[in-house]
């Protein structure tokens, strides 16, 4: 029998921005720019997803102007003119098929490649030189290095708006730079960047945030990823209550994010169980209502298999979205995200809204190996 779909279907507004309907496609590094430049590969890609019916594109992380901001050779920039007239052809493409979208703006911190082995030219930075709990890499950032960074993200939300992207994307999430300062076994700073306080350790974050709200100024969607678990570690988590949840995720509400997307790897675990059981509130449910902000949630839509085993070449088959529509009934969050099924299939929108459940085709890990 087909699930009822209507209710993702239901339009959304964020400030000014009016969204046809709640699906927002995933920030998805896909590694295929040569030598840092998105062109009309990525233009035509992003395109197809936006004829396919997406509501809100989030694109690839893009990283900033830092020596080693990026891991993977592949990674597009967002800065310097040639990525950035290569970015331009992107969200031109995009509106003409009608589609909005934003960049997701990256730092990534002093995480290893994934796949390479690959080294950026200048040391890794992050908070205390840590890639990892007890696990060294790089150099501690000076709070110089802070205040360029801080900078350089500004610099890289304002080029998305004068570019004419709809939103922007702040990586928060996943073990990056921005997480790598939230997490107190990476950030191990005695300044006013760490702390034995998950507030105190939001203050990196919440400096990004007002110099990006600054640069693109009030009325632009502004979305912050975030995550509990990072890739050194799927069981951490920065919050163990909600209070302390609260205390993480409020000064960023306050410094001037709209939109927390709040990273799970299946959408449908409650955040904390023991408080509101089995079928309890997910992230994206409880950072709505401790904040009052907008959420995205995630978290293999569509798909029997989460996305860390895709990089282990593991695929997923398709699943019903009952779990899904029966979490948007309730308006636990606002958008939900989806990823994999959209590298798998770019009209994967148009077939949930027109029933065709059959045409729905899982994900085969081989679908990282081309841009289609
Ligand atoms: C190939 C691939 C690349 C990804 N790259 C990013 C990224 O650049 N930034 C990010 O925040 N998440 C990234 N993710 C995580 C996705 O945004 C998403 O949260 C995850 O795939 C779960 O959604 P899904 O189960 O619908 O695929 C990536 C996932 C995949 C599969």
């Amino acid at each position: 029998m087909t699930t009822n779909t209507d209710v993702l279907f239901r339009p959304f507004r964020i400030g000014a921005l009016d969204l046809p309907n709640r699906i927002v496609m995933a920030p998805m590094t896909r590694a295929f720019a040569a030598e840092g430049v998105p062109g009309a590969a990525q233009a035509a890609y992003y395109r197809r997803r936006a004829e396919g019916g997406v509501g809100l594109i989030l694109s690839e992380g893009t990283v900033i102007e830092r020596p080693a901001s990026r891991n993977d050779p592949g990674i597009p920039f967002f800065h310097g003119e040639p990525a950035l007239a290569g970015w331009k052809q992107v969200i031109d493409e995009v509106h003409a098929a009608g589609g909005r979208m934003g960049p997701q703006i990256w730092h990534t911190g002093a995480t290893r490649s994934g796949r390479h082995g690959w080294e950026p030219d200048a040391p890794v930075e992050s908070p205390s030189g840590y890639n990892a709990p007890g696990e060294a890499r790089g150099e501690a950032m000076s709070e110089e290095a802070i205040a360029d960074t801080v900078a350089a993200f500004a610099s890289a939300a304002a080029d998305a708006k004068r570019l004419g992207f709809d939103v922007v994307e702040l990586h928060g999430a996943h073990g990056y730079l921005i997480d790598q300062f939230f997490w107190a076994g990476t950030n191990q700073r005695t300044d006013r960047f760490g702390g034995g306080t998950i507030a105190e350790r939001s203050r990196f974050a919440a400096e990004v945030v007002k110099a990006v709200r600054e640069a693109v100024g009030p009325g632009f969607p502004l979305i912050l990823r975030v995550s509990q678990w990072k890739q050194q570690d799927y069981a951490a988590r920065l919050a163990e209550t909600p209070e302390l949840m609260a205390d993480w995720l409020q000064p960023l509400v306050d410094a001037g994010v709209d939109v927390l997307h709040c990273s799970q790897r299946r959408f449908w675990e409650p955040e904390f169980p023991e408080i509101d059981g089995e079928t309890g509130l997910n992230f994206a449910g409880w950072a709505k209502k401790l904040t009052g902000a907008t959420t995205i949630s995630v978290g293999s839509v569509g798909l029997s298999g989460e996305f860390l085993a895709a990089f282990g070449g593991e695929g997923s088959t398709s699943v019903g979205l009952e779990q899904l529509v029966a979490r948007m009934e309730r308006d636990e969050f606002d958008l939900i995200a989806v990823g994999r099924a959209l590298i798998s299939d770019a009209d994967w929108v148009a077939k949930v809204r027109s029933g065709d459940a059959d045409g729905l085709k899982g994900f085969d890990a081989s679908a990282l190996g081309e841009l289609v």
